[in-house]
């Protein structure tokens, strides 16, 4: 397949039909129309408000565009809603520009699956659990349920060995707080009690040196 739109042709295009597109720039442009003819995987590093999410848009729409692939064939993974929210309108917008431009058919079906890691792995999880003798109706734990029972945790907490002058509110953010960046980097307690030991070790030799 070649390449019937470039990067500008279709912001140009877009404008003509009064959209608000901005032109992307020439790095920009080379970024939505990178590894595309053939689809090759490609990473881009860039800092906050440098236009990732603007530049992602865009390489929906020159994908589709040019029939490299369809919107159904396109999953958009994010790490926070609110960047999922602003990543799925900006192309759904521009999808519709795209079709009222003519530079897709008018039939082209719009809907581009944009979401959370998080939330597209609880729906894997729901669609695929029983390949991996997991029950089906099992429930990734939300929110509530996660401080539900870490409020139980802290409230029943029996070892007096451990005090802590916080409020139990702020306890129980800590322990949810180090308990999900547990799970995300799959660390165990005992990784963490051997790290804080580490520590703890250093900063005993420190305080050894200054108060012999
Ligand atoms: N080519 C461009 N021309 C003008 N403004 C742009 C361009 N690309 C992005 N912007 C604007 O710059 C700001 C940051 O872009 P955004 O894509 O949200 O950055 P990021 O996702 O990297 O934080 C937004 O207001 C966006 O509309
Ligand atoms: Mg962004």
């Amino acid at each position: 397949m070649i390449e019937k739109y470039s990067p500008q042709d279709i912001a140009a295009a877009q404008q003509k039909v009064g959209a608000k597109v901005y032109k992307p720039t020439d790095e920009q442009s080379a970024i939505i129309s990178i590894a595309s003819n053939p689809l090759e995987p490609a990473v881009v590093i860039a800092g906050a408000g440098s236009g990732k999410t603007e530049t992602m848009a865009a390489r929906v729409i020159y994908l589709v565009a040019n029939g490299f692939a369809r919107p159904d064939q396109i999953l958009g993974l994010t790490f926070t809603r609110k960047a999922a929210g602003e990543l799925a309108i900006r192309i759904r917008t521009r999808l519709r520009q795209l079709r009222a431009a003519k530079l897709i058919p008018e039939d082209t079906p719009l809907e581009v699956a944009v979401t959370t890691y998080h939330s597209y792995a609880a729906r894997l999880l729901s669609e695929h659990s029983i390949r991996f003798g997991i029950d089906a109706d099992i429930q990734p734990m939300g929110d509530a349920a996660m401080w539900q029972l870490a409020n139980d945790i802290v409230r029943n907490w029996e070892d007096a060995s451990y005090s802590n002058e916080s409020a139990v509110g702020t306890v129980v953010e800590d322990l949810l707080g180090l308990t999900k960046l547990m799970l995300e980097h799959q660390v165990s307690p005992e990784d963490i009690a051997a790290a804080d030991n580490e520590v703890l070790e250093q900063l005993a030799q420190m305080y050894g040196a200054t108060n012999p």
